[in-house]
């Protein structure tokens, strides 16, 4: 039976996600970030309105491309998806720190914890609308 083009292209990157990305490390980072995002008071207000399975499900897209810098990030671009809710330089802080202690505690590599905090860095002024 020939297969189709989804199926061989799904298999394929089914291979190369089992091969290159530890899964359980990106799932206990999501757990634990929103964990913490959800229980600080500084920024949980943010989502309080927001269906959480399909954010976690952005989010740890979000970490495989951040992380492993192979697979394009599919989701809208930060700047649209932040634009309206007026978040602050200490409100990103916040939320960065919860990203960072969450890398930390879910033992992530330095080396791949280096380029991820270049890359919040580098989509921090797209994020930030209110000083
Ligand atoms: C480095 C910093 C950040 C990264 C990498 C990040 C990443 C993301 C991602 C990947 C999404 C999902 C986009 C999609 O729907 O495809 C998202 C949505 C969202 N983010 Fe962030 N975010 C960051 C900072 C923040 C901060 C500081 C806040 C609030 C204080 C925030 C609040 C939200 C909210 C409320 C949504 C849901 C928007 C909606 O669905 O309407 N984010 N973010």
């Amino acid at each position: 039976m020939t297969k189709s083009l989804n199926e061989v292209t799904n298999k394929k990157y089914m291979k190369f996600l089992e091969e290159s990305i530890d899964l359980k490390m990106l799932d206990s980072i999501v757990t634990v970030f929103y964990d913490k995002v959800l229980n600080d008071e500084k920024v949980s207000h943010f989502f309080k309105n927001i269906d959480m399975s399909r954010q976690e499900a952005s989010f740890k897209l979000f970490l495989a491309y951040a992380l492993y810098g192979k697979i394009t990030y599919q989701g809208k671009f930060m700047k649209a998806v932040h634009a309206d809710l007026n978040i602050t330089v200490d409100q990103f802080n916040c939320v960065e720190m919860h990203m960072m202690d969450s890398l930390t505690l879910c033992k992530v590599p330095e080396d791949l914890v280096i380029g991820f905090s270049k890359m919040v860095a580098s989509v921090k002024g797209h994020i930030i609308s209110h000083s």
